[in-house]
C-alpha cells in the first residue's frame, strides 16, 4: 500500500492503464494501472491517490496475512451464519480469500461490501490470472456481485452498496451487527475520510461483542481512535518473511461485556512498548470529520493545525528513540 516513486509500481510490470474520463478529461476516481506483484497476483495503482492497492509483497499474500489470518474463521461453527462488512472491497481479494475458507468450513455468511469504484472488480474479473486463483463457487460469487451487485446461494448472500462508504454505511439496517469488519481503504494520509474518529466509531458500533475490525494500517491516529471508541487494540504479527516489519496492521476487538480478557494468539499480540509510545506522539492526533462529508483535503488541513498546536511529543523524537533501541 506504499505510494510508489512514480507511476511505475515498486515492482512488477504495468500491463494496462484503465481510464474513466469525464468530458472535461478528468476522472473523478483517477486512472488505474494494472501490474503484477511479487507473489504473481495482479494489483492496481490509482493516480488520484498516487497509491497502490496492495504492497509490493503481493496482493494475494496480503489478503491472507493481513485479513484472513487475523479473522481466524476456525472460531466459527457451521451452526451460525456470520455477518461480514467489507469496507473498500476493490478488486475483491479479501472477500474471495475469506469466502474460500468459509466455504471449506461450511460456514454460511451474509456479506455487505462498500465500494465507490466498480472498475477494480471488473478489471480483476477480466484477468485470467486472477480468476484462476479461485474456486468456481467464488468466481460465481464475484461475477454475480459485479453484474448484479448481489450474490446468493442456498445459504449465503452478499450485497454491494456502491458509493462513498460514509454514506452507504447508513443503508445497512440498524439491526445488522458484524462478526467481522475488513477495513482496506487507501492509507490514512491519502484517504483520511475513511479513517476519522467519527467513521471508525460508526463502524465499531456495528460490531457484535467480541467482533473484530481488521485493517492493514498500524497508524497511531487509527489505533488511538479505535481505543477511544472502546476497542481492545492489538497488533497483527508480521509473517516470517516480513519479520523485519514491526506490525502487519491492527485488530480491534469489541468488548465482550464480561470481565474476562481476550487472549492474544499466534496472529496478533498486545501493542509493544514501542507501539504504545507511538500513541503518545502527535502521530496519534486523530483525523476528524464531524459533518461526515468533509473532503480529504480539509480533514488533512484540520489535523495539521491540531498537530501544530498539540502538547504531544513530536513523532520524530519517537522515531529517533526507537531506532536507537532497535524496533522490537
Ligand atoms: C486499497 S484499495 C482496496 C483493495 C481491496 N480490498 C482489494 O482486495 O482489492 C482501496 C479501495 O477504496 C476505494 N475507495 C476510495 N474511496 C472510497 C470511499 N469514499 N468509499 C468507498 N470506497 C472508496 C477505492 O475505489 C479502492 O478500491
Amino acid at each position: 500500500m506504499n505510494p510508489p516513486q512514480s507511476l511505475t509500481p515498486i515492482s512488477g510490470t504495468i500491463l494496462n492503464v484503465y481510464a474513466s474520463r469525464k468530458a472535461n478529461g478528468k476522472s473523478p476516481l483517477g486512472d488505474l494501472s494494472i501490474y503484477t506483484t511479487n507473489d504473481g497476483s495482479i494489483s492496481l495503482y490509482n493516480t488520484n491517490y498516487c497509491e497502490n492497492f496492495h504492497s509490493s509483497t503481493g496482493a494475494l499474500s496480503e489478503a491472507k496475512e493481513k485479513f484472513l489470518s487475523p479473522a481466524e474463521i476456525e472460531r466459527f461453527t457451521a451452526e451460525r451464519t456470520i455477518n461480514i462488512l467489507d469496507v473498500c472491497f476493490g478488486m475483491g481479494y479479501n472477500i474471495a480469500q475469506l469466502v474460500e475458507a468459509l466455504n471449506k468450513n461450511l460456514i454460511a455468511f451474509n456479506w455487505w461490501g462498500l465500494e465507490i469504484d466498480p472498475r477494480p472488480l471488473r478489471i480483476s474479473l477480466e484477468n485470467p490470472k486472477f480468476n484462476s486463483i479461485w474456486s468456481s463457487e467464488v468466481q460465481k460469487m464475484l461475477f454475480s456481485i459485479q453484474k448484479d451487485g448481489r450474490y446468493t446461494n442456498n445459504k449465503s448472500q452478499g450485497v454491494v452498496l456502491w458509493g462513498d462508504a460514509r454514506q452507504t454505511l447508513a443503508q445497512i439496517p440498524i439491526a445488522v451487527s458484524f462478526d467481522l469488519i475488513l477495513h482496506d481503504a487507501f492509507s490514512p494520509s491519502k484517504c483520511p475520510m475513511l479513517w476519522t474518529e467519527e467513521f471508525l466509531s460508526r463502524l465499531t458500533r456495528k460490531l457484535i461483542p467480541g467482533g473484530r475490525l481488521i485493517t492493514y494500517s498500524s497508524a497511531a491516529a487509527v489505533r488511538s481512535s479505535l481505543r477511544r471508541n472502546g476497542m481492545k487494540v492489538g497488533s497483527i504479527i508480521p509473517s516470517e518473511r516480513n519479520a523485519q516489519k514491526w506490525s502487519n496492521g491492527t485488530i480491534a476487538i469489541s468488548p465482550l461485556g464480561t470481565s474476562k480478557g481476550i487472549a492474544q494468539n499466534k496472529n496478533w499480540k498486545d501493542l509493544s512498548p514501542m507501539e504504545e509510545d507511538h500513541l503518545l506522539t502527535r502521530a496519534a492526533v486523530p483525523y476528524r470529520d464531524p459533518s461526515g462529508n468533509s473532503s480529504n483535503y480539509d480533514i488533512l488541513k484540520q489535523r495539521e493545525k491540531e498537530q501544530r498546536n498539540s502538547f504531544l511529543e513530536k513523532t520524530i523524537n519517537w522515531g529517533r528513540r526507537w531506532e536507537r533501541r532497535g524496533r522490537t
